[in-house]
């Protein structure tokens, strides 16, 4: 599709570092294979997943066949609720027959199009693939709350290209309350960064930038840059831990510290995964001559951040992954420079509460809203205008 061809043209032309893979496949080409998924096929088309598929790589579809997609159709569900019912059928990670039969540990969590989206509550967006006994492999919503999501199953592979995308035939919708409650934004095309922050445990720092002078314009300028951007949000815990230190520096100081948090450049979760350059972010220092850069570290999957001062932070989880802009949680607050000079006390910049690791659910940086310890702060200016999707897009169209 041109449409994506150039934008995919653009976005590497804008972003030097990222590599934005001009993916060569087409979702409804490969399901016209089966006839018995033209419906599925159909309504990707529809809610405009197709697009979105084939402009990614590195993607898994869980495709139904007409006889099961029958009870969706017949709720009648507005566009937008069954896109993002959909969208949760599709995994942000490749997964053919052989890596479901060899999951370390016999399970995963995955993120999906639904958890991208921003759309979803807390953790809602994320399916854990589980091998069964007998060799069933299960795959459920990790639906917020008590009302988890029902599981479906494995039927067989339709398609498979690694790493790029592979197709598996499931045997249900998968349901998921979160998922198919009334879609609550009516401009679905817009990301809304205080929405996505306080949504999902990182209302603290979305208050920090709210209240440190120059920090929403200069993010709010980024955001309308064609590069894209990439925010780094630490989790609740870890901001109120930071907060006492924080209090102690100028202005200056707190204004580098907010603005450390935002990358230039748009990193998708392969894009980082795959980054080996240190990231150049939106804080300045020696009085505005040099850009502050973090390291980006790998273990298998796991993404550490290790600031100029050597203190680390995990990326514990996706919060939103839009088409020029992403957004990350993170575990601890990344501090730019020494700043044992500009505060009296030593500053508490760990990791909060280290864990095991997995998919950070467990830590302090799991995003679940815990009750009364995630302030969504009145905030103006740049989360007031919320961002447009598809800005490339507009840019390439226009
Ligand atoms: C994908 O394949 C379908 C069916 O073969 C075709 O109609 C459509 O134009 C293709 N889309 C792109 C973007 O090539
Ligand atoms: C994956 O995509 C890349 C880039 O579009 C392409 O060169 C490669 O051949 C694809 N691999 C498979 C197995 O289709
Ligand atoms: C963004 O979300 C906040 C709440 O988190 C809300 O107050 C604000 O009105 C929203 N902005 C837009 C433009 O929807
Ligand atoms: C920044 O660069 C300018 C011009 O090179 C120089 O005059 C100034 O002293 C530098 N400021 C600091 C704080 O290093």
């Amino acid at each position: 599709m041109a449409l994506v061809g150039a934008r995919s043209v653009l976005a590497l032309f804008a972003t030097s570092v990222v590599l934005v893979a001009a993916s060569a496949h087409n979702i409804t080409a490969i399901l016209s294979g089966r006839h018995d998924l033209a419906e599925f096929s159909r309504e990707l088309t529809a809610t405009g997943l197709a697009d979105e598929i084939n402009g990614r790589n590195t993607i898994t579809v869980l495709a139904v066949d007409d006889a099961h997609m029958a009870p969706l159709k017949a709720r009648g569900l507005p566009r937008e609720t069954l896109r993002h019912v959909l969208s949760l059928h599709v995994l942000v990670d490749y997964y053919d027959d052989a890596k479901l039969h060899s999951l370390p540990g016999g399970s995963a969590d995955v993120s999906t199009l639904f958890q991208a989206s921003g759309d979803a509550p807390g953790s809602a967006g994320m399916v854990e693939i589980a091998d069964r006994r007998g060799g069933r492999v299960a795959f459920a919503p990790n639906d917020a709350g008590d009302a988890r999501g029902a599981a479906v199953f494995y039927v067989k592979s339709v398609h498979q290209a690694p790493y790029n995308i592979s197709v598996l035939q499931v045997s249900g919708v998968m349901s998921s309350p979160a998922a198919e409650s009334p879609a609550s934004s009516p401009e679905s095309s817009r990301l809304n960064f205080s929405d996505v922050m306080c949504k999902n445990g990182c209302g603290r720092f979305a208050g920090l930038i709210a209240t440190t002078d120059g920090a929403a314009s200069t993010f709010d300028k980024q955001t309308h840059d064609q590069d894209g951007f990439t925010f780094f949000c630490p989790a609740d815990k870890a901001v109120e831990a930071f907060e006492p230190t924080f209090k102690k520096l100028n202005a200056v100081a707190r204004l580098a510290v907010v603005l450390y948090h935002g990358a230039f450049g748009h990193y998708s979760p392969q894009a980082l995964r795959a980054d080996e350059d240190d990231l150049a972010t939106l804080a300045t220092i020696d009085g505005g001559n040099s850009t502050a850069d973090f390291a980006v570290r790998h273990a298998g999957d796991k993404v550490t951040l290790v600031s100029a001062t050597h203190n680390k932070a995990r990326v514990t989880r996706a919060l939103a992954d839009a088409d020029t802009v992403a957004v990350y949680m993170i575990d601890a607050v990344l501090v730019p420079f020494d700043f044992t000079a500009l505060a009296s006390a030593p500053p508490d910049i760990g990791p909060v509460d280290d864990s095991d690791g997995r998919s950070g659910r467990k830590d302090g940086g799991d995003g679940h809203r815990t009750s009364g310890s995630a302030p969504c702060w009145p905030l103006r200016g740049w989360v007031a205008l919320a961002l447009v999707f598809s800005l490339l897009a507009a840019f390439a169209s226009g």
